[in-house]
């Protein structure tokens, strides 16, 4: 997908908390500017992840795909960039897509997590993160993150260590 990536890394997630705290991890790490491409099927945990970033951030409000909109904003009160949750799962046409402005949400002040983004490949910036969710059972799921970007790639290896601090019990 990537020219030269600097990393790629994958996490089994064994629970929706998982993926909860997982969102909530990468959430902290996340600045204004940031843009992450999630991928997977139906089900996979793509907006239980966004969930889990967006209590990062301090969003109140419950945190839903966007549907016929196809982008929700949400605001914070903390000092914290907005959210832009974007799903293009009911993406019509190319045009459609066109019609969206998406450029004032990927160069904005926001944090912008896609939905289906393989939807747009064209689209996104190459500083990335791009997360593939792959389900392996009801509730287990293979996560695999992959970017170019030197800042997003040290974002899951931080999850990482803190999962090993926490099952060596340090
Ligand atoms: N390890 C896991 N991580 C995330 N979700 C899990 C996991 N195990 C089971 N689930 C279940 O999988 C579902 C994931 O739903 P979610 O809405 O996040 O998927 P999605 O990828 O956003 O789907 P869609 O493409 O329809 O938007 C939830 O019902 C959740 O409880
Ligand atoms: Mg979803």
């Amino acid at each position: 997908m990537f020219s030269s990536i600097t990393m790629n890394h994958s996490i089994i997630s064994q629970s929706p908390k998982e993926t909860l705290a997982l969102g909530h991890k990468l959430g902290w790490g996340l600045r204004a500017g940031d843009v992450l491409c999630l991928d997977g099927n139906l089900g996979a945990g793509k907006t239980m992840l966004t969930k889990g970033i967006g209590n990062a951030l301090g969003i109140n409000q419950p945190i839903i795909s966007p549907t016929f909109t196809l982008i929700r904003e949400y605001v914070t009160s903390n000092g914290r960039p907005p959210l832009y949750h974007i799903d293009l799962y009911r993406l019509e046409s190319p045009e459609a897509l066109a019609s969206l402005g998406l450029e004032e949400y990927l160069y904005g002040d926001g944090i912008c997590v896609i939905e289906w983004a393989q939807r747009a490949q064209a689209s996104w910036p190459a500083e990335t993160l791009w997360i593939q969710i792959d389900i392996l059972s009801d509730t287990m799921r293979h996560l695999i993150f992959e970017t170019n970007d030197s800042y997003l790639a040290t974002l899951p290896h931080t999850y990482l260590q803190e999962q090993i601090h926490y099952v060596s019990g340090h």
